[in-house]
């Protein structure tokens, strides 16, 4: 029976994959290749580019595939995006959704391990997050992942489809080898951007703010490394398999580093000078996000490898020396 990996050829569905098919995994990716790469995908998972929110192209890949379980990365996820296009995300992320667990349904499959989010949470009142802490998100991305949630978990009550969502924080690095990235375009994510800068492709970074409730005034985020996260996937895939009950998993490193030393960090893998100047605030981001993960290392046994960002951030500048242009070299 095979893995059915929506979104494979993204950032860290590609990971997954690759994970996966290590794992010794049967896996079967669908991607509609707006923002993911073909050439990211490992070459022994089968490949068929569609759209999770067109069913009859759906229901074909689940009559072909003996589907056991789904892994669904397939969304948009770039918070100022969804300031300005809101109903791109509601479409593409909540809808999705809502197609996809019709298709799942009516194959009687019955697991699902998705991509949640941080952004659920909105401004948090407490500090390290857990995951029965308010979800009010402050962006439409966050909410469009709301509902995702809310509406697998209803689908649990009504069809008895399992589900684990996995509210990542903020995710960095790069396949060890360098073989595999992140390569989004347009760039918006802070690490891949300040590697930009290192590597002469931009000429400075721009801090957005200043002005926050933090130690410097600079946004705190929490960093975890893609292959981790990619890890987080299939024991949660595991977990499902041994018949537990649905549930929500934050995967973060519990350590928040501000957005300066981060900068810092990344001076010190590269050994750049990387520019940056100080810019107003970015709409829709919240001053401060770090996880609380001891469910997902105790209930899951979770066991991260990268456990401080210089070293995350030396795996993406590998891949970054390595393919200047992404996926086009
Ligand atoms: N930032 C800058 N300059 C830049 C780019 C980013 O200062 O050029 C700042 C942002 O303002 C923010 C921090 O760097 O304070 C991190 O921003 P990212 O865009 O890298 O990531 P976000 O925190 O906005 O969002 C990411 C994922 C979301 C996820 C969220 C959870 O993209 O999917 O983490 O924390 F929900």
């Amino acid at each position: 029976m095979s893995v059915l990996v929506l979104g494979g050829a993204g950032y860290i569905g590609s990971h997954t994959v690759d994970r996966l098919v290590e794992a010794g995994e049967d896996v079967a990716v669908v991607d509609n290749l707006i923002t993911g790469h073909r050439q990211s995908v490992n070459s022994k998972a089968r490949f068929y580019e569609g759209d999770v929110r067109d069913k009859e192209f759906m229901n074909q890949v689940f009559d072909q595939e003996n589907v056991e379980g789904v892994i669904h990365f397939a969304a948009f996820s770039i918070v100022p995006e969804s300031m300005q296009e809101p109903l791109k995300y509601f479409d593409n992320n909540t809808g999705g959704v809502i197609t996809l667990l019709e298709v799942m349904k009516d194959h009687d499959v019955k697991k699902i391990v998705f991509s949640s989010t941080a952004a659920t949470y909105g401004e948090p009142k407490s500090v390290p997050i857990s995951e029965n802490a308010d979800q009010e998100p402050t962006n439409p991305y966050g909410a469009s992942k709301l509902m995702m949630e809310q509406i697998m978990h209803w689908c649990d009550v009504a069809y008895g489809i399992k589900f684990v969502a996995l509210r990542y924080f903020n995710v960095a690095g790069a396949k060890a080898d360098g073989s595999i990235g992140e390569d989004h375009h347009p760039e918006t994510h802070l690490v891949p951007i300040i590697l930009e800068v290192a590597a002469g492709k931009r000429d400075k970074l721009i801090i957005y703010g200043n002005d926050y409730d933090t130690a410097d005034g600079t946004c705190i985020r929490d960093y975890v490394h893609v292959m981790d996260l990619a890890d987080a996937h299939i024991l949660a895939l595991n977990y499902l398999r041994e018949g537990n009950n649905s549930q929500a998993f934050n995967l973060g490193s519990s350590t928040g580093f501000s957005n300066l030393e981060m900068l810092q960090a990344a001076r010190k893998a590269t050994g750049q000078p990387i520019p940056a100047e100080m810019g107003p605030r970015r709409a829709g981001d919240p001053s401060t996000l770090v996880a609380a993960s001891q469910a997902a290392r105790e209930i899951l046994n979770w066991q991260p490898q990268y456990d401080d960002v210089e070293s995350i951030i030396a795996t993406a500048w590998q891949w970054t020396q390595t393919h200047p242009n992404g996926y086009e070299d």
